[in-house]
């Protein structure tokens, strides 16, 4: 996402390279699921599963399987060491491995997350609050960034709309802002020129509405590892990676679209949509297709982008009527 120097290809880590034999058992597994009928409701399996193990490092995090968002049979799901070594935090250094390197030095605890703006129940929540509001679900989503390559990951966290109810938004609240954690002590490219602090996001409520947008604790059945944002996020399926703040510690409620990190670093390659949209380019990358990371490396085949990153069926009338290309 760099925008102060050209953008390379990325060399895959070995640890991206899933040996073949781990990939036909993990196949074999979701075929058997789908067969089973049981992937629309859900493949929790595979944390049980011997191919893809829990990394067992950190504590765990219980959910129930979502009924909303099983593997596809054709996602393999990304290793944990991919997602958690090839990572986006800018707070943490620009490199994929420097989030995983230096955010040991985030402080997770205690945590609160503050309500603000447009909403009847302002306030402040607790880490341990928020983690009651709602039963932990897992939920395996794909995760397409904008650089053009993809992962597919399993979250655990509970839908947004949980917290958002609960908070009591006025009629005026039209859209959700998310700020991020801007820690100079702890994050060492706070105060550096690359982005202007703290890393905002937003979404349009409705988009924030829905079921599929998920506030994020965990993934692959543990808390998440403060390199993919530790220790509350958001998760928009539909939308590029750049979406998904990480480390967030408060929430407003507006009425006018607020503006975002990386629109605010350069209008005309990041819009306020950010849709996934395999028609619609970035000025310095196709959008037509993905990388997935950790299958095939630098031989990997390039899989065809799909619209609204598959979730077309789900999200496709929120944009009824837009012009696409323009909300970009
Ligand atoms: N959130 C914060 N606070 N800072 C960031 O730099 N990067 C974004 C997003 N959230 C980012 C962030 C980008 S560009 C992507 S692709 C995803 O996080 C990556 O999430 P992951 O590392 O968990 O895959």
């Amino acid at each position: 996402m760099l925008i102060t120097q050209d953008q390379g290809f990325h060399h895959p880590y070995p640890s991206e390279i899933t040996p073949p034999q781990v990939y036909a058992q993990r196949r074999s597994l979701l075929v058997h699921l789908g067969a089973a009928g049981l992937l629309a409701s859900g493949a929790g399996a595979w944390a049980q599963s011997a191919a893809v193990p829990r990394p067992g490092k950190l504590a765990p995090l219980d959910a129930k399987v979502s009924a909303l968002a099983g593997a596809q049979a054709k996602d393999n799901i990304t290793t944990y060491k991919s997602a958690s070594t090839y990572n986006n935090f800018y707070e943490f250094g620009t490199d994929k491995a420097d989030p995983a390197e230096n955010a040991h030095t985030l402080k997770t605890r205690p945590w609160t997350v503050e309500i603000e703006g447009l909403v009847k129940k302002p306030g402040s929540l607790s880490l341990e609050e928020l983690l009651k509001l709602s039963a932990m679900e897992e939920r395996i989503y794909r995760l397409r960034c904008v650089e053009g390559w993809s992962m597919v990951i399993p979250w655990v966290g509970f839908s947004l709309s949980e917290l958002i109810k609960k908070v009591e938004p006025l009629g005026s609240a039209k859209f959700v802002e998310f700020i991020t954690l801007a820690d100079p002590k702890t994050m060492p490219y706070v105060g550096s020129r690359v982005l202007s602090w703290p890393y905002t996001e937003g979404l349009r409520m409705d988009e924030a509405m829905h079921p599929l947008t998920l506030l994020t604790f965990g993934m692959y059945g543990e808390v998440l590892p403060n390199q993919n944002g530790a220790p509350v996020r958001i998760t928009v399926p539909w939308k590029y990676g750049f979406k998904s703040g990480k480390s967030i510690v408060k929430i407003r409620f507006t009425e006018k679209q607020p503006l975002t990190a990386w629109n605010k670093a350069a209008a005309n390659e990041y819009g306020f949509y950010s849709n996934v949209n395999p028609a619609v380019d970035h000025p310095r990358w196709s959008q037509a297709t993905e990388r997935r990371i950790g299958e095939g490396g630098l031989f990997a085949k390039k899989i065809k982008t799909q619209m609204f990153n598959g979730y077309e069926a789900q999200v496709g009338q929120l944009y009824a009527g837009m012009d696409l290309a323009k909300n970009f």
